[in-house]
C-alpha cells in the first residue's frame, strides 16, 4: 500500500519539481520530524524493520542494518538523527570539507527517469567540517545507530594542488579525531565534479596523501571511495596503496562519468555536467567488488555502492562480495520502503544460510 502510494500518488508530483528544491524540502521536513517522539514513532511504523535481528559487526562496529545512507545526500548532517526509522543502519555524512562549500552553479542535479539516474553536479555543496561537527554534537544519536563521514577536499582554488588537497583532507581529518566525531571515516578521492577532477585516484598521489593522513592518530575505521570507472589495473594500483597504509576497506564505487553507459544516453547532457548515480553504476560496481573480493579476499571491508533499486539488487552487491550496502538514488526512485525491503530479504537470506551453510549465495528468485 505504501509502496503503491509513493509510486502512483506521490512520486509522479515530486518528479515535476525541481530536483535540489525536492531534495532540500525533504530534508528539512526529515530534520524537524526527527526532532520529535511522535514523528520518529510515525516514519517507524511505516518504514522501520521489524523482523529478526540482522545486527552485522564490521571493523569492530556493530550495524543493526546492513544499508547505509551514501554519501551526497545529508550532507549537512541534518538527517543524523532520523535515519535510523527508516531501516538505516547507518548514514555516511558528508561529503565535509575543510572551509564551507557553495558547490557548483545550479541546475546541478538532473534526472534521467527512463535511465533510472541522476546527473549529479552538485560539486560538494556543505557548510564545511566545522559547522558539521557543531551540528553532530548538538543532536541526539540514535542508539546503535552508525555515523560515518565521509571527507573530500573543499572544491575551490586553494585546495586544487595536490598540497593543497592533501592539506585540506588532512584539516578535516584531524578536527574529526579531536572532537571524536563520527563512527568511521571514508576517504572521498573520487568525486567527479570538483575543481582540479580526481586528482587522488592516481596511485602516486594517493599514496602522498595517506602519508599525511597517517599522521593522525585514530583508532577508527578508515575507508576510501573508489571510483567507478577506473580501468581494473587503475584501481588495484590504489587498492595497492590503500593497503601498504592499512586503510580497512572500500566504497565501491562513485558516480559514473561515462554517459554512454545509460540507457537512454540521450536523457543525458549534451556536454559533460557531472557524473551520473543510480543504474548506471550497477554493473560496474558489481564488477570491482568482484574483482576486489577475488584478487584481495578479505583483506578489505567492501561497502558495495551503486544503482540498488531492489532487494534482488541488493543481494546480488551481498553475492558479489560486498559486506555492507550504500544506496541513495533507489531510495528516490522506489520510494523510502526500500530500506525496510533490503533488511527483510537480507534477514531471509541470514536464515537461509543458518540452514543451509554450503548454499551462502542466495539466487534472485529467492528475494522476490
Ligand atoms: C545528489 C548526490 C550527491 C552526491 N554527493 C556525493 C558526495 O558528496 N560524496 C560522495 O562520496 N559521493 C557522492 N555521491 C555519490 C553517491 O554516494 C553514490 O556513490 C552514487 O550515487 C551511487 O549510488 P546510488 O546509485 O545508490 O545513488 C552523490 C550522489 C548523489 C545522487
Amino acid at each position: 500500500m505504501i509502496k503503491v502510494l509513493y509510486k502512483k500518488g506521490l512520486k509522479p508530483i515530486l518528479f515535476k519539481t525541481d530536483p535540489e528544491f525536492i531534495h532540500d524540502a525533504f530534508v528539512t521536513m526529515g530534520q524537524k520530524i526527527g526532532y520529535t517522539k511522535p514523528g520518529r514513532a510515525l516514519i517507524s511504523s511505516m518504514y522501520g524493520y521489524k523482523g529478526p535481528d540482522i545486527s552485522i559487526t564490521v571493523d569492530g562496529i556493530t550495524y543493526k542494518s546492513p544499508v547505509l545512507l551514501a554519501a551526497g545526500f545529508d550532507y549537512n548532517g541534518k538527517l543524523a538523527h532520523v535515519l535510523d526509522c527508516l531501516s538505516f543502519g547507518g548514514d555516511e555524512i558528508g561529503s565535509v570539507t575543510a572551509r564551507p562549500c557553495e558547490g557548483n552553479p545550479r541546475p546541478r542535479l538532473k534526472r534521467m527517469v527512463k535511465s533510472k539516474s541522476l546527473v549529479v553536479w552538485k560539486g560538494l555543496k556543505n557548510q564545511g567540517v566545522g559547522r558539521i561537527i557543531e551540528r553532530l554534537k548538538s543532536v541526539e544519536k540514535p542508539e546503535g545507530f552508525i555515523w560515518g563521514i565521509s571527507i573530500a577536499k573543499t572544491n575551490d582554488a586553494e585546495a586544487s594542488t595536490v598540497e593543497g588537497g592533501v592539506k585540506d583532507y588532512h584539516y578535516s581529518l584531524k578536527r574529526l579525531v579531536e572532537e571524536n566525531m563520527g563512527d568511521f571515516y571514508t576517504i572521498n578521492i573520487s568525486c567527479p565534479n570538483a575543481h582540479g577532477g580526481e586528482s587522488f585516484a592516481e596511485a602516486s598521489r594517493l599514496r602522498v596523501l595517506f602519508e599525511k593522513l597517517a599522521t593522525v592518530e585514530h583508532n577508527k575505521p578508515m575507508y576510501a571511495k573508489m571510483p567507478i570507472d577506473a580501468e581494473w589495473d587503475e584501481f588495484n594500483d590504489l587498492l595497492t596503496v590503500l593497503d601498504e597504509f592499512g586503510v580497512h576497506g572500500v566504497v565501491i564505487g562513485n558516480l559514473n562519468k561515462n554517459y554512454s553507459d545509460a540507457d537512454f544516453p540521450e536523457e543525458a547532457p549534451e556536454e559533460y555536467r557531472g557524473g551520473l548515480s543510480g543504474k548506471p553504476c550497477f554493473e560496474h560496481s558489481n564488477e570491482l567488488i568482484r574483482k576486489t573480493k577475488q584478487q584481495w579476499g578479505n583483506r578489505f571491508t567492501i561497502i558495495g555502492c551503486g544503482g540498488i533499486f531492489s532487494a534482488e539488487d541488493a543481494m546480488t552487491k551481498l553475492d558479489a562480495g560486498a559486506d555492507l550496502l550504500q544506496l541513495i538514488t533507489g531510495m528516490i526512485f522506489e520510494g523510502p520502503h526500500l530500506m525496510k525491503d533490503i533488511c527483510v530479504a537480507y534477514a531471509r537470506r541470514n536464515e537461509q544460510e543458518k540452514q543451509s551453510p554450503e548454499e551462502v549465495k542466495m539466487t534472485s528468485e529467492t528475494v522476490k
